[in-house]
C-alpha cells in the first residue's frame, strides 16, 4: 500500500468542469430550456408578488370611509403565489432526468475508465479510497449541475429585476442601497468561501484516508485476528478520523463566520431601506403600499442571496469532489490498444518471447533477455526459484505491461498491435493466488463466458473435478464462496478457477503453479485432466513440483529473471545441471515422505539451493 495515487487537483475551475459535464447536457437542451423558461416563470411570479401586495394596501385605504374589497387583486395575489411554487415544481419534474442520467453517465465512464487502467495503478489504489471518490463525485454532478443552471441563474435574474423596478418607482437611494448590499455581500461570502476550502478539502481528503484505511482494515479481517493487532487497527483508524474531526471543526467553525457575516450585511441593508422607506412616508413621497412593496422585495432579495452564499460554497465543494472524480479520468492509460490495432487473428496460438527483457520499474531488472517459443499445441514448462520472474512472464503475454525492449509474439503478431480484447479472450490463465467474486460456485465458474449454459458450466466443473464435491454440498452450484472466496479451500478455490479457465476454451493456456494447493492426488488426477485440455491447445505450465511437468516439450529453468537451462527433462536430467540437482532433492523428500505430499513451499526452499 502506497499513498493515494490521485494527487488533487486544485486547478480545476467552474468553467472547466461545466465543459466536461456540458456534452451529457447539451443531449438534454430541450428539457433544459423548459426548465429554464419555468424557472424565468417562477421568478417572475415571485416579483409579481410584492407588486400586488402594495396595489392591496394602497386600495385598503381606510381614509375614504367605504372599504371594497378588491376581489381581482385578491384572486392575482393567490394565483401568483401558487404559480411561484408551481413552475419551480415543474422545472424540477422536467429536469429531474437530466440530473440523474448525467451522474450516471458519467460514473458509468468513471468505473469504465478504472477498468482500462493498468494493473500498475490498481495495485497501487486503494479501493476504499477511489470507491469514495466516484461515491462524492457522482452526488456532485448533479448538485453542481442543479445549483449553477437553476439557482445562480436565477438569483441574478432577481436582483436585476427587483433593481430594474426600484429605479423606476423610487428615488436612486433604494437602488444604490439594495445594490451595494448584494455587491458587499457577494464579495463577502466568495472571498471568505475561497478562505474556507481548503478546511473542506483538507475533510474530503481526511474523509478518503479514513474509507480507505477502514476498508484496507476489513479486508484483512482473518489477518488482523492472527497477530491480535485490533487496537494496532483502531489506532490506524484513528489517525484518519483524528484528521477528519479537526477539518470537520475547522469547517464548521468557519461556516459561523460566513453566516455571521451574511445576514450582518443583510441586516444592515434592511434596515437603511427601511429607514429610506419610513423617511418617504413621512414626507409624503411614498404611500404605505411602497413601504410594504420595498420591505418585502428586500426580504424576498435575502432568501436567494442566503441560498447565494451556500451555493457558491456548494458549488465550490462540489467541484473539488468533481476534481478528484476527473483526476480518476485523467489517469493515463499505461497500456493502450494501438491506433490502428487489428483483432489478433490465432492460427494455432504459437506463442514467442523474442530477447524479452522487462522491469516493474526502471532500477530493477526482472526478466532479462529472455527468448522462447511454445510452438501451437505444444507445451512449455518454466520452473525456477521464488521471485525468478515466472509469473511476470504470464503478465506479460496477457499484456497487463509492456515489455521494456524484446517483443511477444502469437502468431506472428507482435501483442502490442493487436486489440486487448482480442489478446485477452484468446489467453486463459489459472493464476497462481485465486480470488472469487462475492456469489456462488455457479456465477464463480460461468465467469468464464457468461453466456455459456448450464450443461457447459457443469461439464467444465467435471474436467476440473469439483462437480462431486459441489453436488455434495447442501446447496449445490447455488452455495455462496464468501468474500473473495474465502469460503472455500485453497484447493476447491483453485479447482474453480480452472473450471472457469476450461469454460473459456482459450486457443493459450497459462497455468501459474495451478495445482499447487492440492493435494498429490487429486493433483495426478486433475493433472491427466488438464493434460487431455492442453492437448490441443499453446500451453505454458508454470510450476514448482517438478513432477508435474516431466512431459513438458521444453523445460525452461530461469533463475534471476534469466534462462539458465533448458531441454526435455530427459535432456535435463542427462545434463546433470540445476534441474537435475532438483529433481533429485525432490524425489528424496518425496520418498522419505511416503505418501505425504511435497508441499510447494518445501520445493520452494530446496529451489532456492543450487
Ligand atoms: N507489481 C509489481 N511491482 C513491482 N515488483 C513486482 C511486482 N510484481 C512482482 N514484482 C517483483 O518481481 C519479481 C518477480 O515476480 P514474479 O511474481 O514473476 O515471481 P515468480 O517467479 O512468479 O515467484 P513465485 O514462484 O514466488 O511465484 C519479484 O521479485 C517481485 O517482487
Ligand atoms: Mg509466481
Amino acid at each position: 500500500m502506497t499513498e493515494n495515487p490521485i494527487p488533487p487537483k486544485p486547478h480545476a475551475t467552474v468553467y472547466g468542469t461545466l465543459r466536461r459535464l456540458m456534452p451529457h447536457v447539451w443531449h438534454y437542451r430541450w428539457r433544459v430550456l423548459v426548465a429554464l423558461i419555468l424557472l424565468v416563470a417562477a421568478k417572475l411570479a415571485n416579483v409579481g408578488v410584492p407588486l400586488v401586495m402594495k396595489q392591496l394596501v394602497d386600495g385598503l385605504d381606510l381614509k375614504l370611509g367605504v372599504l371594497v374589497v378588491p376581489v381581482l387583486l385578491l384572486m392575482s395575489y393567490g394565483a401568483l403565489r401558487l404559480s411561484t411554487s408551481l413552475f419551480q415544481e415543474l422545472r424540477g419534474v422536467v429536469f429531474a432526468r437530466v440530473l440523474a442520467r448525467t451522474s450516471r453517465e458519467i460514473t458509468l465512464r468513471v468505473f469504465s475508465h478504472l477498468h482500462a487502467l493498468s494493473l500498475r495503478f490498481h495495485l497501487d489504489r486503494r479501493t476504499g479510497g477511489v470507491a469514495r471518490d466516484v461515491e462524492r463525485g457522482m452526488t456532485s454532478v448533479s448538485d453542481l449541475l442543479d445549483w449553477t443552471i437553476y439557482t445562480i441563474l436565477p438569483t441574478l435574474l432577481e436582483i436585476s429585476l427587483v433593481s430594474a423596478i426600484l429605479m423606476t418607482r423610487y428615488d436612486w437611494s433604494f437602488t444604490v442601497i439594495t445594490l451595494a448590499t448584494v455587491f458587499t455581500y457577494v464579495v463577502f461570502t466568495f472571498s471568505v468561501t475561497e478562505w474556507r476550502l481548503r478546511y473542506y478539502r483538507a475533510k474530503n481528503e481526511a474523509d478518503t484516508e479514513a474509507n480507505a484505511r477502514s476498508v484496507d482494515s476489513l479486508l484483512n479481517y482473518e489477518t488482523v485476528k492472527y497477530f491480535g493487532n485490533e487496537k494496532h487497527e483502531l489506532g490506524r483508524f484513528d489517525v484518519a478520523l483524528i484528521q477528519f474531526e479537526e477539518a470537520t471543526v475547522k469547517s464548521l467553525k468557519t461556516l459561523a463566520v460566513l453566516n455571521i457575516g451574511q445576514a450582518g450585511i443583510v441586516a444592515i441593508g434592511l434596515t437603511l431601506l427601511l429607514w429610506r422607506a419610513a423617511v418617504g412616508v413621512v414626507a409624503g413621497t411614498m404611500t404605505l403600499g411602497d413601504f410594504v412593496l420595498v420591505n418585502a422585495f428586500l426580504i424576498q432579495l435575502a432568501v436567494p442571496l442566503n441560498y447565494l452564499g451556500m451555493v457558491y460554497r456548494e458549488v465550490k465543494q462540489a467541484l473539488t469532489n468533481l476534481e478528484r472524480m476527473f483526476a480518476l479520468l485523467d489517469e493515463p492509460q499505461e497500456v493502450r490498444d494501438a491506433p490502428d490495432a487489428k483483432p489478433l487473428a490465432t492460427s494455432g496460438g504459437a506463442v514467442r518471447f523474442e530477447h524479452v527483457s522487462f522491469g516493474y520499474d526502471p532500477q530493477r531488472d526482472i526478466l532479462r533477455d529472455v527468448d522462447f517459443s511454445i510452438p501451437s499445441g505444444k507445451t512449455v514448462a518454466v520452473v525456477g526459484t521464488t521471485g525468478a520472474g515466472k509469473s511476470t512472464l504470464a503478465r506479460l503475454l496477457y499484456r497487463f505491461y509492456d515489455v521494456n525492449s524484446g517483443r511477444i509474439l502469437i502468431d506472428g503478431q507482435d501483442i502490442r498491435a493487436v486489440t486487448q480484447d482480442s489478446l485477452r479472450s484468446a489467453i486463459g490463465i489459472v493464476p497462481q493466488d485465486t480470488v472469487l467474486f462475492n456469489d456462488t460456485i455457479y456465477y464463480n465458474i460461468a465467469y468464464g463466458r457468461p453466456d455459456a449454459t448450464r450443461a457447459e458450466v457443469i461439464a467444465a466443473a467435471k474436467a476440473a473435478h469439483i462437480h462431486t464435491f459441489i453436488e455434495s454440498l447442501p446447496q449445490g452450484y447455488e452455495t455462496g464462496v464468501g468474500e473473495r472466496g474465502l469460503k472455500l479451500s485453497g484447493g476447491e478455490k483453485q479447482r474453480v478457477a480452472i473450471a472457469r479457465t476450461v469454460l473459456k476454451n482459450p486457443v493459450i493456456l497459462v497455468f501459474d503453479e495451478a495445482t499447487s494447493a492440492l493435494d498429490t492426488r487429486t493433483e495426478k488426477i486433475i493433472q491427466a485432466e488438464l493434460a487431455e485440455i492442453a492437448r490441443e491447445r499453446t500451453t505454458l505450465i508454470i510450476a514448482h513440483r517438478l513432477s508435474t511437468i516431466v512431459d513438458a516439450d521444453e523445460i525452461i529453468v530461469l533463475d534471476h529473471g534469466r534462462i539458465v537451462e533448458r531441454g526435455t527433462h530427459h535432456a535435463l536430467l542427462a545434463h546433470n545441471g540445476r534441474y537435475a540437482a532438483l529433481w533429485i532433492m525432490q524425489q528424496q523428500s518425496r520418498a522419505s515422505a511416503e505418501g505425504i505430499p511435497v508441499s510447494a513451499s518445501e520445493a520452494d526452499t530446496a529451489l532456492a539451493i543450487p
